[in-house]
């Protein structure tokens, strides 16, 4: 059975007649499955899937990876222009959280919402109906999507600029919801992150874990390498090689310099994953 990615949203346009935006979506095709991890910031997703010929009326659930705008802005735009069938939404519980970044030095002197830029209500009256799970939910046999990723290595952390507003007070946002969607495969697992707030190495760790399944085929998605120092980065490269993975995509919030330190090291098992991408794994 053959696994089907296209990329929908990401910070780069892979050709002419797509939109790039900061933010991911990534459309997953598997059998029965059709599932839309995550939703970009804005309505690209819609543009990009009219433009690539992908009628969103096939999505079977959404996963959104968490809160943050750039991955469940679109959310409101898809809903919209699919028929009116119930779309399951799966979610963390603290992807709901009053989210909040500050881009300023010193930090905590700015503060900017990047939360999900919607009431629930609404999106329910587009015909969301929410699961919201703090451990895996597996969606078939082969399909999964982690839940809170265990922090386990000593070289990825959570970023220090993102809180959580509660009441008249910021407090550090531990970003317990961030998430990636794991397919197990005959060639090994296909890891799709969204963010990797959590880090990548740390989610894949999770993915082999909560599957049984050692083999790591391909990781794709947003890798959140883009505020790595040099160390971290030579960890990550590390791992990934101890992992012996096939074929790495970064997209979105890997940036460019990590994203050309991967692609050095791993050469043509390296791609960047734009939005127009297709990848049958
Ligand atoms: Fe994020
Ligand atoms: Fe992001």
């Amino acid at each position: 059975m053959t696994l089907r990615l296209t990329t929908l949203c990401d910070n780069l346009a892979g050709s002419l007649g797509y939109l790039a935006e900061w933010g991911l979506s990534i459309l997953v095709e598997y059998g029965e499955e059709t599932i839309l991890l995550d939703t970009g910031g804005t309505d690209s997703v819609v543009r990009n899937a009219i433009q690539n010929g992908i009628n969103l009326d096939q999505v079977t659930r959404i996963v959104l990876s968490h809160g943050h705008k750039d991955h469940t802005g679109g959310l409101r735009h898809v809903l919209q222009i699919m028929d009116s069938k119930k779309r399951q939404v799966i979610l963390h519980p603290e992807a709901w959280a009053s989210k909040y970044a500050s881009r300023s030095e010193p930090v905590g002197s700015d503060m900017h919402y990047i939360g999900i830029p919607y009431v629930r209500e609404e999106l329910e009256h587009l015909g969301a109906t929410f699961t919201m799970s703090r451990k895996p939910i597996w969606i078939n046999d082969q399909i999964v999507v982690t839940g809170e990723v265990p922090m386990k290595t000593s070289f990825e952390s959570v970023e220090k600029n993102l809180f959580v507003k509660i009441g008249e007070d910021y407090i550090p946002d531990p970003i317990p919801d961030d998430q990636a969607l794991v397919v197990k495969t005959s060639k090994g697992l296909v890891v799709v992150l969204g963010c990797a707030h959590h880090g990548m190495i740390n989610t894949l760790l999770y993915a082999q874990k909560i599957t049984g399944e050692e083999r790591i085929y391909a990781v794709v998605g947003g890798t959140h390498l883009f505020r790595a120092g040099p160390e971290q980065l030579k960890q990550t490269i590390a791992k990934l090689e101890e992992f012996n993975v096939a074929h790495i995509g970064v997209s979105h919030c890997t940036g460019m310099p990590a994203s050309m330190a991967l692609m050095q090291y791993f050469k043509n098992r390296f791609f960047f994953n734009h939005v127009g991408k297709i990848m049958e794994f």
